[in-house]
């Protein structure tokens, strides 16, 4: 059966974190969507590692990890993420698998996201110009390169023809885009090579035998539900399918093959990038976050925007995601405040609503805060529910009476021994 783990806000939940202190008790880790636009950092004997395409399942020795058909690969910073693990002596080879059918990231896909990102202005989504947008619409618009194709006759026509349109679209931008186009392309041949050294498969029949032969599968989504092409912010969303549903068509599994969706979210809430964010603190407030929880971004270093816990875009969350049990993380950031806000609804065009409205850009939502006491004191040495400070308690209890699903998951620290079962 798949258990899922995903972000119920807007990406940097702590998933890999989750995803790494759960692999022990899973047989695989599949990725099923988005790109190197994640940044999922794993803490462990006291160093940290970042992964982007590989799933965070792959420092497990007997685990198998499968990037599944949902995600896009650039073979670039895939090479690179495959020689840091080369670095660490980790054996992964016979452990990663590759499906068939994942679409590449051409080194124009990142041109032409970089163009678009520039054209838009005050507009910008703050993508994280990894070529996500670009590579994801030539999937649908049915011009994309897969895996698979790399070792078909005429690949290297195929690439070409689809690098020229490319260019020709890039005209269309009134902006230049600084780019070594030759070098970049040369790196991305030498990086398909590394490809090679990884088993394909086709998912829908190597997950089928899995799930027949009764093996666990845990997926691991990217970003967050808040950043879903279809439930999230949109414009200001990734170019997938980061909820349950991408699991399905991601990793090619039928629905009733899910039994668990763990939802992920901070015990405050941040945003990388551009877009409304309710509960955003522009203040010394959101400083406090920040540095308390050492909030910049894993993929570009960009400083995370900062805010409360949000429980309207949570309950929003949870409802497409399905999520079935909560965890949250970084509740340990929030040990020196003295006062710990939760928005518990939004006041909106001059009336009190539960629901997130159509648009949150063009007519702003001013959350409504309950307050709380905060606990004052290190979690350090609280390896059970009942061992944290009873605010601490009060807090995560009201937390999930709200939400309506138990938080099961408490996570105390960034190393993988720090996680609270419940
Ligand atoms: P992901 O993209 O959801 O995997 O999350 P990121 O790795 O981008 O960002 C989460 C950051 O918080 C990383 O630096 C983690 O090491 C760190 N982290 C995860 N869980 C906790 C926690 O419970 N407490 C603290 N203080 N840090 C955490
Ligand atoms: P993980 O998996 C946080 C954000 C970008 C931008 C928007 C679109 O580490 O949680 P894209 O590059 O997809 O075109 O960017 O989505 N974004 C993320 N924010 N965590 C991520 O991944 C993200 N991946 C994309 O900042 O606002
Ligand atoms: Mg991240």
């Amino acid at each position: 059966m798949i258990t899922v783990v995903l972000g119920l806000q807007w990406g940097d939940e702590g998933k890999g974190k989750i995803v790494d202190a759960l692999s022990p008790d899973f047989d695989l880790v599949a990725r099923f969507q988005g790109g190197p636009n994640a940044g999922h950092t794993l803490v462990f004997n006291g160093e940290k590692h970042v992964l982007h395409t590989i799933p965070s399942g792959i420092f497990g020795e007997s685990k198998q990890n499968l990037i599944g058909h949902g995600v896009v690969l650039d073979p670039i910073t895939f090479a690179r993420e495959v020689q840091k693990l080369d670095q660490t002596g980790l054996d992964f080879d016979s452990r990663l698998f590759l499906a068939q059918k994942v679409h590449l990231i051409l080194p124009t896909h990142r041109l032409l996201d970089a163009a678009s990102e520039a054209s838009k202005g005050r507009q910008k989504i703050g993508s994280t110009l990894k070529g996500i947008g670009p590579a994801y619409m030539d999937k649908t618009g049915r011009n994309g390169l897969r895996i698979g194709d790399v070792q078909l006759p005429g690949f290297k026509q195929r690439y070409e023809e689809l690098r020229d349109k490319h260019l020709q679209l890039l005209k269309l931008y009134e902006v230049q885009v600084d780019f070594r186009l030759e070098e970049e392309e040369a790196k991305w041949f030498d990086s398909l090579e590394v490809l090679q050294r990884f088993q394909t498969v086709d998912s829908v029949y190597f997950l089928k035998e899995k799930l027949h032969q009764g093996k666990s599968i845990l997926a691991e989504g990217a970003q967050g539900a808040m950043l879903d092409i279809d439930f999230g912010t949109y414009p200001f969303v990734t170019s997938s399918n980061t909820a349950t549903a991408g699991v399905c068509t991601g990793l090619g599994v039928p629905p009733q093959t899910i039994k668990q969706v763990i939802g992920i979210s901070k015990a405050y809430c941040t945003r990388v990038g551009g877009g409304p964010f309710p509960t955003e603190l522009e203040d010394e407030t959101g400083e406090r976050l920040r540095r308390a929880g050492g909030e910049f971004g894993a993929t570009t270093g960009r400083p995370r925007r900062c805010g409360w816990i949000d429980l309207p875009a949570l309950q929003y969350a949870v409802n497409f995601s399905g999520t079935t049990q909560l965890t949250l993380t970084k509740i340990d950031v929030l040990n020196d405040f003295e006062e710990i806000k939760v928005a518990t609804a939004y006041r909106y065009q001059g009336k009190m609503t539960e629901h997130l409205p159509f648009d949150l850009s063009a007519i702003p939502v001013e959350p409504v805060y309950e307050s709380f006491p905060g606990w004052k004191q290190s979690l350090d040495g609280c390896e059970a529910f009942e061992d944290l400070p009873a605010d601490c308690c009060r807090f995560i209890r009201f937390v999930e009476e709200k939400l309506a699903v138990p938080v099961r998951l408490i996570s105390t620290g960034a190393d993988r021994t720090k996680l609270i079962r419940r």
